[in-house]
């Protein structure tokens, strides 16, 4: 079953990274990444046509307390969203607890293995601070990037499925699985 988030006062940190909820002044640095072409239609979004349009997001994101800025030497580079996974498509798993992450990176910033970095540690936050007993996460077919952060972070492959974006787009997407057991197992760094 899905967990009701609230990060409110969650800030969290890695080497690199702050993650910290999103606040209205983090409005400039959501529309330079999300007005860009070719970065949020790999999450199944249109770019922002304007800012009013990152505004609207902006709130929704403050509004519901599940999504972190990832903050990168003070600038809102990206997002990762604690999200609900489609219960209906996981009936096998449906006594326990999970949620789905979502996330996006500045094109600017790409390739530098920042969103792994950024995931691993919502991750521990998921299983160590919140108890979860998993994390799901999918990729459209063709986002060979995406595809490549989830293996990084230890998910495994379980299904492919057509889902519909906000555009109403249909589109191939690999579902994939972390268990707590097997995050448990995965190297940990010192
Ligand atoms: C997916 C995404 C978050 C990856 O973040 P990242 O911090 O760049 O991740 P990494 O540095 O680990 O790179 C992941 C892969 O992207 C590819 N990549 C890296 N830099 C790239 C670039 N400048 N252009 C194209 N692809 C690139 C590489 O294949 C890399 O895998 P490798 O390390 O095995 O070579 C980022 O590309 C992004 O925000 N994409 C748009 C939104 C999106 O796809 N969200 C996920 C929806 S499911």
């Amino acid at each position: 079953m899905n967990y009701k988030h609230d990060i409110s006062n969650t800030i969290l940190k890695t080497n690199r990274l702050t993650l910290r909820p999103f606040v209205l002044s983090d409005l400039d640095d959501l529309y330079e990444y999300a007005k860009v072409d070719g970065v949020g239609q790999m999450a199944g979004w249109p770019p922002h046509k304007n800012k009013e349009e990152s505004l609207m997001i902006l709130n929704m994101f403050i509004e519901e307390k599940k999504t972190f800025a990832i903050v990168y030497e003070n600038k809102v580079i990206g997002s990762i969203g604690l999200e609900n996974y489609p219960e209906e498509l996981f009936k096998n798993i449906k006594d326990l607890n999970g949620t789905e992450l979502g996330y996006v990176l500045s094109k600017d910033y790409w390739g530098k293995g920042l969103m792994p970095e950024a995931c691993k540690e919502v991750l521990r936050y998921c299983f160590e601070n919140l108890k979860l007993d998993f994390v799901a996460c999918c990729y459209f077919a063709w986002n060979n990037q995406s595809k490549r952060v989830q293996e990084k972070l230890g998910f495994k492959y379980q299904f492919e499925t057509i889902r519909k974006t906000r555009t109403e787009k249909e589109e191939n997407c690999a579902y994939n699985l972390l268990m707590k057991e097997d995050y448990y197992q995965l190297p940990r760094e010192n």
